[in-house]
């Protein structure tokens, strides 16, 4: 590994970032489409004895259908937002209890597709027609969540050390359109992007978040969304803190049966 960064490093294929060559990564499982295994991941970290300073809540699905989990979830619904809730619920004792640092972050990975979809908790797992399904609309819902969770999150937070924050990466050449390769529009807005130059590559899309989990400046500061590494606006509905809280509450009324009592308290404020 080592090796190869050095060769690398010569060539001048590395930039900045990556600049740590006795980086150390480890491997887990973890299917955020199973609560089963998001809390056996939750379990396997705690036995592992690492500490926690960092949560980057990254993983993201955008499904074209609908499709229900074991869960039975709308699968962006669980994976983008509620198995994500499910974590922070878990960890945040954890996170809490840091005895080596005063500085503990939450970083969520939204999007501005957050503005591109209806809010209607009524409707919050997809059970009507597939044919009607917009998975456009239910992938902005899903990003919409995360961003009202920051902030009821925050909320929560502000006696402790630990803060959240959101953030839209731009749009970004990854694989998360892999399921709509046959859906012209979708392959015209790329090719738009594309060929307009606002197209950016992993690592430019990664930049606002590393900043936001990694940059001193941001200590003791969260309950805000990001574009850019500089604080954005989001929609009248994001925003709405009656929403959230409405949002809030049905989300651990899903999660019934999956957060311990001290869980629960814990996110509501509470010294773990
Ligand atoms: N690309 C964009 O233009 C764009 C724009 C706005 C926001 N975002 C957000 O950026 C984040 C990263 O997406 P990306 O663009 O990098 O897409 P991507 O290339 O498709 O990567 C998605 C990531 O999510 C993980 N993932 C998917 N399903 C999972 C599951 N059930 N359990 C655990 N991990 C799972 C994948 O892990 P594996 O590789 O192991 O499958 C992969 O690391 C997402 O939250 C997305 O909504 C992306």
């Amino acid at each position: 590994m080592e090796k190869e960064y050095k060769e690398e490093k010569e060539r001048g294929t590395i930039h900045g970032l990556v600049d740590v060559p006795e980086l150390s990564l480890v491997y887990m499982h973890l299917d955020l489409g199973s609560f089963h295994s998001t809390k056996q991941f939750v379990e396997d970290y705690k036995t592992s004895g690492r500490p926690l300073h960092v949560l980057i809540c990254n993983a993201g699905i955008v499904k074209p259908r609908p499709e229900k989990t074991d869960d039975g979830f709308e699968s962006m619904l669980q994976v983008n937002y509620l198995s994500h809730f499910l974590l922070i619920g878990m960890l945040l004792p954890m996170m809490k209890g840091n005895a080596v640092t005063d500085d503990t972050r939450i970083v969520l990975v939204s999007s501005d597709a957050h503005r591109m979809c209806r809010f209607n908790l009524a409707a919050i797992n997809y059970d009507d027609d597939p044919m009607k399904f917009s998975g456009f609309d239910y992938y902005g819902r899903s990003k919409l969540y995360q961003i009202m969770q920051m902030y009821s999150l925050q909320r929560r937070l502000k006696n402790s050390h630990v803060t959240i924050t959101s953030a839209h990466p731009g749009t970004v050449e990854t694989e998360i359109g892999r399921d709509f390769k046959d859906v012209k529009l979708y392959q015209f807005f790329l090719t738009m992007t594309r060929f307009f130059g606002a197209m950016r590559d992993p690592l430019d899309g990664a930049r606002t978040i590393i900043d936001l989990a990694v940059n001193p400046v941001y200590q003791g500061v969260g309950g805000h969304y990001y574009k850019d590494c500089s604080v954005a606006s989001v929609t009248s509905t994001a925003s709405d803190v009656q929403k959230q809280e409405a949002l809030w509450n049905v989300t651990l009324e899903l999660l019934k049966g999956h957060l311990s009592e001290e869980e629960i308290f814990c996110l509501e404020g509470a010294d773990p």
